[in-house]
C-alpha cells in the first residue's frame, strides 16, 4: 500500500476529509498530519511539518491545502526537493506530473469544488513523470539548490 501524507489549515479542513476519505476509498495509506478540526491554525505549521515528511522520505508524496492554495505553495516550495504545484483543473494536475513530476499537490479549499478536487487527486495520483528534457530542467533547479548551500 502507497503512503501518503495530508495536511491543511482551517481553510482546507472540510476539503482535506474529504480527500482523505477518498485516497483511503482508493487504497492509500493516508498519513493525516492534522488539523484534527476546524478551529483556526496558521498554514504554515501545517505545511513545514508535510513537507519534512516528504524531504525525509517519510512518505513518497502529500496532498495540502489551505483557503486559496497560495500560502502552503509558499511555504512547502522553500524545501529543496519538494516539487509544490497548485492546481485547480485537470490540465494543470496531469502537466505537472508529465513536466514538474510533482510531489505534493496544493489545493485551495476555498476555490475548488470537491468533485472537481477528487479528480484532480486521481489524476494527479496516475500521471507519470515523463522524463527527458523535463528531468534535464529539474537538474538546473537540484543544482541551484546545491549552488545555495556552498
Ligand atoms: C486563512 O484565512 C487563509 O489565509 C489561508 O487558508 C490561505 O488561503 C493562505 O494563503
Amino acid at each position: 500500500m502507497e503512503k501518503i501524507a495530508i495536511s491543511s489549515d482551517h481553510a482546507g479542513y472540510k476539503l482535506k476529509k474529504i480527500i482523505s476519505t477518498f485516497l483511503k476509498e482508493l487504497d492509500y495509506q493516508v498519513d493525516d498530519m492534522g488539523p484534527q478540526n476546524s478551529e483556526s491554525v496558521d498554514y504554515p505549521d501545517y505545511g513545514i511539518s508535510l513537507a519534512q515528511a516528504v524531504v525525509e522520505r517519510k512518505v513518497p508524496r502529500g496532498v495540502v491545502i489551505c483557503g486559496t492554495g497560495i500560502g502552503m505553495s509558499i511555504v512547502v516550495n522553500r524545501f529543496p526537493g519538494i516539487r509544490g504545484t497548485l492546481c485547480s483543473d485537470l490540465y494543470t494536475a496531469k502537466l505537472c506530473r508529465e513536466h514538474n513530476d510533482s510531489n505534493v499537490l496544493i489545493m485551495g479549499g476555498r476555490v475548488v469544488g470537491h468533485d472537481l478536487a477528487k479528480e484532480i487527486v486521481r489524476i494527479w495520483l496516475n500521471t507519470p513523470f515523463k522524463g527527458g528534457r523535463h528531468q534535464k530542467r529539474i537538474n538546473k533547479i537540484i543544482q541551484f539548490d546545491k549552488s545555495l548551500k556552498s
